[in-house]
């Protein structure tokens, strides 16, 4: 069995966020999502809409996810990584290279991002009352 791993804050979940789930899981045969705790995400100086326990809540409802595990500092990764038994380890390539240590202990792959799209302009277009524009 394939095993996947990767991580995310995940808030206001979007389309981005599905899509990228979705290629990963396509690579192997059982995803693990490490989410961002709420005090992790204060460390890194981000601020979430929803809590930890909601957004892990609907990541873990996505088909494609297998478990999901909290996110809680930097240098997990690797004990994460032996602890399952991962194959691959996957981000989104705004964090290219940036993992490339990892190859020691499974593949690394970034996928590309979703374009115009991220949690912070969905925050913006809130605000603004205004849509996301789908390009055909
Ligand atoms: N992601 C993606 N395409 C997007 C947005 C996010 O593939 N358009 C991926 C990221 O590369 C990451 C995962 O989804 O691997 C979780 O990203 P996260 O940082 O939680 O989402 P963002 O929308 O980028 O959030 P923010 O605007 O707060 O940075």
């Amino acid at each position: 069995m394939k095993k996947i791993i990767t991580y995310g804050t995940f808030d206001l979940f979007h389309y981005g966020h599905l899509r990228i789930l979705q290629r990963a899981k396509s690579l192997g045969d059982y995803l693990i999502v490490a989410v961002s705790t709420d005090e992790f995400n204060a460390l890194k100086g981000k601020k979430c809409t929803y809590p930890y326990s909601h957004r892990a809540q609907i990541v873990e409802a996505i088909k494609y996810v297998d478990e999901v595990i909290p996110e809680e500092n930097w240098e997990q990764k690797e004990r994460d990584i032996v602890e399952n038994k991962v194959d691959i380890f996957v981000m989104g390539n705004d964090w290219k290279g940036k993992f490339d240590h990892l190859k020691t202990q499974c593949q690394v792959k970034y996928l590309s991002r979703t374009e115009d799209i991220s949690t912070t302009e969905v925050k913006h277009h809130v605000k603004n009352e205004s849509s996301i524009e789908i390009k055909k």
